[in-house]
């Protein structure tokens, strides 16, 4: 067993820069979208464990990457905490009943991580087929990230809802806060008992906060359940993915193994501030993937810059449902 992936995330030296991407698995992928065709609902195939493993392999045996990340979504947790959730076709994910009461959000459900045995299935499943020199990455929304979804009950542009919240009534959010960490350290613990390799924190949301805020209401808590698992589960890779944060830089601190750089932030920049500290995963910027030239310079400014050392090649944020699939083997092919 060698997993170049995991040699990456702690460090160590690798033959090649490994790659994965981010949304590796979804809509770009005719195979995906038969999959999702007999499931039903996108909800239907995240609780499917036979069909959600299928199509988290598909993407690694498509485009030989080196790790698969598990096909789920954020947006379970807080739907096993009780919140009912729907993906609404071209428009995306909503809650209908948004958290706006102390008693709702006493109502809360502590026990999601127990009630996600699909996931756990599915990893099951996933551990059995795939190529013990892959990785399978396991994944979470950090509390900030999910937070903004149950509170503003669905994507939003100016965080308006929240954002009150937050200057009006910072008590209220630091409680939904501090239960989303509790929920989220132990879904992790599951997903690793279950047998992923590494985990990754997704803070999709981060860059809708100011620097101090950021860190009072979204790193803080990233970077205690990062903490929780390292101190647990010391040779599980932890990767923390804050989205739109290249200006705080400075601030970032934490026991935690690789830092995901989203497109936004030069690579040179993050490599500067944090490249001693932590490895660095990224930062293709994602809608380069639909021109071949665009391709070529990105991919090959991100390797000059980080020459195959402490770095993992990725997208800067999700591959688009629209971008050509040679296009996306392009990129695995050349990095
Ligand atoms: O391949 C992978 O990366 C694994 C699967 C994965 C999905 N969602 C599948 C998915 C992962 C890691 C996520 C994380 C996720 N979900 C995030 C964080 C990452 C990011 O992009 O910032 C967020 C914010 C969500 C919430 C979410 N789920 C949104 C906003 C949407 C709608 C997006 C859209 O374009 O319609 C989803 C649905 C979703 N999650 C799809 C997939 C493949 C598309 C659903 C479909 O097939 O119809």
């Amino acid at each position: 067993m060698n997993k170049i992936f995991i040699d990456a995330c702690f460090g160590k030296k690798t033959e090649y820069t490994p790659i994965w991407l981010m949304r590796q698995a979804g809509r770009y992928l005719p195979e995906y979208m038969k999959v999702r065709g007999q499931a039903g609902t996108f909800l239907d195939l995240c609780h499917n464990p036979k069909l959600a493993a299928e199509v988290t392999l598909q993407p690694v045996d498509i485009l030989n990457v080196d790790a698969a990340i598990l096909f789920s979504d954020i947006l379970v947790v807080p739907n096993e905490m009780g919140m009912e959730l729907e993906f609404i076709k071209g428009f995306g994910p909503k809650f209908p009943n948004p958290i706006k009461t102390e008693e709702q959000l006493n109502n809360l459900k502590m026990d999601a991580a127990e009630k996600l045995t699909y996931v756990y299935e599915t990893i099951h499943l996933i551990k059995k087929d795939l190529n013990p020199n892959k990785a399978l990455i396991g994944f979470t929304g950090s509390p900030w990230t999910l937070a903004t979804y149950m509170i503003e009950g669905q994507g939003t542009k100016t965080y308006a809802v929240v954002k009150k919240l937050l200057y009006e009534n910072p008590d209220f959010l630091h409680k939904l806060l501090a239960k989303l960490e509790i929920v989220i350290t132990e879904y992790l613990e599951k997903q690793i008992e279950a047998g992923v390799d590494a985990v990754q924190i997704f803070d999709s949301w981060a860059s809708a906060l100011e620097k101090d805020s950021f860190f009072e209401f979204s790193w803080k808590y990233m970077v205690s359940i990062a903490e929780k698992i390292k101190a647990k589960y010391p040779n599980i890779p932890v990767i923390l993915f804050p989205k739109g944060v290249g200006a705080y830089l400075d601030g970032i601190y934490g026991n935690f193994d690789v830092f995901g750089v989203d497109w936004g932030t030069p690579i040179e920049l993050a490599k500067e501030k944090l490249g001693d500290k932590y490895v660095l995963q990224g930062n293709l910027e994602p809608t380069r993937l639909y021109s071949k030239s665009a391709i070529d310079s990105g991919v090959k400014h991100i390797l000059d810059v980080m020459k195959n050392e402490r770095h993992i090649f990725n997208l800067g944020h999700g591959i688009l449902p629209t971008t050509p699939e040679e296009n996306v083997k392009k990129v695995v092919t050349i990095s």
